[in-house]
């Protein structure tokens, strides 16, 4: 049983919340309120990407939260179009302007492009000694994509960000990732809200006097994946973050894991881009 009470110890040695505020699909508007509420309810890892226009008042909620900066763990990502052009490094430098930080801590190659993987895998690992980005990774890298970084650096990507949920679990990624200390991070997590009135995941959170939702996210963890919902909704961003209180049996665990039926919402990554 995975303990999910300390933070995730990363290959780095760098510590990373297995619990995080998602921020696709909220707008520039909204942001920096939404991101501000998240840290209030006790969110320190916060999700977003140059793709989802809002850095900016994302990096305001953080100044202006009242917290140290150290205590907040932000994730961005550098999207294809600067990856496809070898402008990683100016995208970097665009994401901290807009942002208004000095670094970042987890930095991601959000996803893999045929031709497009060892050379912007070399750009993240020489960004690393600029002290602009503590941790790098990727996201969407299926086990033949991590495969080709693996001429780059002996070190894998710190963190792999997948789409993860009880329908589409990845199972081999799963293996490969533990085998060559690969944390997984769940986007998707609660595909998108359309599990709520699956009978079974319902007759678990009835036993456990819990939600759907608390319980795919908390089936997650103990999954050893890492988990970033995103919500627009007051009572849901408290709901999310109250699944340190309870503990699924292994039983519960395996009956959520024999869900599976690879069935994904976003773009597949052996054919999108690749
Ligand atoms: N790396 C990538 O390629 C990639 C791709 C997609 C997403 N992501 C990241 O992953 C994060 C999460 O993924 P996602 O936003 O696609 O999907 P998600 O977190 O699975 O689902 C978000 C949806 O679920 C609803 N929801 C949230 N909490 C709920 C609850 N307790 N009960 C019922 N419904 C609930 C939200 O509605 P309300 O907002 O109305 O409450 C929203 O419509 C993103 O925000 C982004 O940061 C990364």
């Amino acid at each position: 049983m995975i303990d999910c009470t300390p933070p995730i110890t990363l290959n780095n040695g760098m510590q990373m919340p297995w619990l995080g505020y998602g921020a696709y699909d909220i707008a520039e508007s909204h942001a920096e309120y939404w991101v501000i509420k998240a840290l209030e309810t006790g969110y320190r890892l916060i999700d977003t990407a140059s793709l989802y226009g809002n850095e900016k008042p994302i990096g305001s909620a953080i100044r202006n939260s009242g917290l140290d900066r150290e205590d907040i763990f932000l994730t961005t990502k550098v999207w294809i179009d600067d990856i496809r052009a070898g402008r990683v490094r100016q995208a970097l430098e665009d994401s901290l302007k807009r942002l208004g930080l000095d670094y970042i801590d987890l930095y991601l190659l959000h996803w893999p492009i045929r031709n497009f993987m060892e050379k912007p895998w070399e750009e993240l690992n020489l960004l690393l000694s600029t002290g602009k980005i503590k941790t790098i990774g990727v996201s969407n890298y299926m086990p033949e994509h991590l495969d080709f970084l693996k001429k780059v650096s002996d070190r894998p990507p710190s963190v792999n960000q997948i789409e993860f949920h009880p329908y589409h679990q990845q199972k081999p990624l799963i293996d490969y990732c533990e085998k060559h200390g690969v944390q997984l991070q769940a986007w998707c997590p609660l595909m998108r809200g359309q599990l709520q009135d699956h009978p079974l995941l319902n007759s678990i959170a009835h036993r456990y006097h819990k939600s759907v939702a608390q319980v795919i996210l908390r089936w997650e963890i103990q999954s050893g994946v890492s988990t970033i919902p995103k919500t627009t909704t007051e009572s849901r961003l408290v709901e999310n973050f109250s699944i340190f209180d309870f503990e699924l049996s292994s039983t519960d665990v395996i009956r959520i894991s024999d869900l599976d039926r690879g069935e994904m919402l976003g773009e597949n990554p052996y054919t999108w881009c690749f």
